[in-house]
C-alpha cells in the first residue's frame, strides 16, 4: 500500500509560541495510516526537533538547489536534515507564481534533497485560466515532464501534491471528481514515464482542505493523503482531518 500523509503548510504563519501548542496538542492524537508533517517557516525548523510531536515529523517550505556557498537568503538541504527535518515542500505554486520557481529548476532541487536525505514533495496544478481553457492535463503533464525527466528512472522516494492554484486559500475546494481524475491521469503520466511509477508514488491533494470536505476527499483510493494550508493552523481543523483520513484508512 502506498504511504498515506497529511501534511500542514504553515507558510508565513505561526510564531514558536503558537507553533509548540498546535504541534504538542496535536501529539496525543497518533494516528495509525497516517504521517504528519509540519511545515513551519525555516528559522524556526530546529525548535521542532526539541518539541514533543508525537510521531509527527517537519520539513522544510523550500530548499535552495545548491549545497552551500554565497547564496543569501536560501536555505540548504543539508541544515534542514541536521535539525531534523525528513521533507521538503517543492514549487509551492506561491513559489512559483511569487517567487519564479520554474519546473526546470526543481529537477535540481528534487536532486539536492534526496542528496541530503530529504522526501521531496513537488507540488504542481493549474491555474484558473488554465481550467478554463481546458489546459489543465496539458500544464500537468508539462510540469511533471520538466522537473521528473531528466531525474528518471527514479528510484528514491518522491511524493507529489496535486494542488489546482484556484483552490489555494479560496475556499474553493476541487471536487472530488476533479480531484481524482486529475490524480489518475498524474499516475498514467508516471506511468508513461517509468513503469509503475503511476501505483508506487503517493500522491496528496491540496486546497482549501477543511473539516467539511476531509472524509469525501480523503475516503478515495487514489488520494494518499493533503497538503493542508489554513485550517492546519486551526488546532482543532487539523485534528478532525487527521483524524477523519485516518478512519477513512481504516474503513
Ligand atoms: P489552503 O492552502 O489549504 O489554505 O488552500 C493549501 C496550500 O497552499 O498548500
Amino acid at each position: 500500500m502506498r504511504k498515506k500523509y497529511m501534511a500542514g503548510n504553515w507558510k508565513m504563519n505561526l510564531l514558536p509560541s503558537t507553533a509548540q501548542d498546535l504541534v504538542e496538542s496535536l501529539a496525543v492524537v497518533a494516528p495509525k495510516h497516517t504521517q504528519v508533517i509540519y511545515f513551519p517557516q525555516a528559522p524556526f525548523l530546529g525548535c521542532l526537533q526539541q518539541w514533543n510531536l508525537g510521531k509527527a515529523q517537519f520539513g522544510a517550505q523550500n530548499i535552495s538547489s545548491q549545497s552551500s556557498g554565497a547564496f543569501t537568503g536560501e536555505t540548504s538541504a543539508e541544515l534542514v536534515r541536521a535539525l531534523g527535518g525528513q521533507f521538503t515542500l517543492l514549487g509551492h505554486s506561491e513559489r512559483r507564481t511569487l517567487f519564479g520557481e520554474t519546473s526546470a529548476q526543481l529537477q535540481d532541487k528534487i536532486v539536492a534533497a534526496w542528496k541530503h536525505q530529504l522526501l521531496p514533495i513537488l507540488c504542481i496544478g493549474e491555474t484558473l485560466e488554465e481550467r478554463e481553457d481546458e489546459r489543465h492535463f496539458e500544464v500537468i503533464k508539462n510540469q511533471l515532464m520538466e522537473s521528473l525527466h531528466g531525474l528518471l528512472p527514479i528510484s528514491a522516494d518522491l511524493i507529489l501534491a496535486y494542488e489546482p492554484v484556484w483552490a489555494i486559500g479560496t475556499g474553493k475546494t476541487a471536487s472530488v471528481e476533479q480531484a481524482v481524475e486529475v490524480h489518475r491521469f498524474i499516475r498514467s503520466v508516471l506511468n508513461e514515464m517509468q513503469v509503475g511509477l503511476g501505483e508506487t508514488t503517493s500522491i496528496l491533494y491540496g486546497g482549501s482542505v477543511n473539516a467539511g470536505n476531509a472524509k469525501e476527499l480523503f475516503s478515495q483510493s487514489d488520494i494518499d493523503g493533503g497538503l493542508v494550508g489554513g485550517a492546519s493552523l486551526k488546532i482543532e481543523d487539523f485534528r478532525t482531518i487527521i483524524q477523519l483520513q485516518d478512519e477513512c484508512l481504516h474503513a
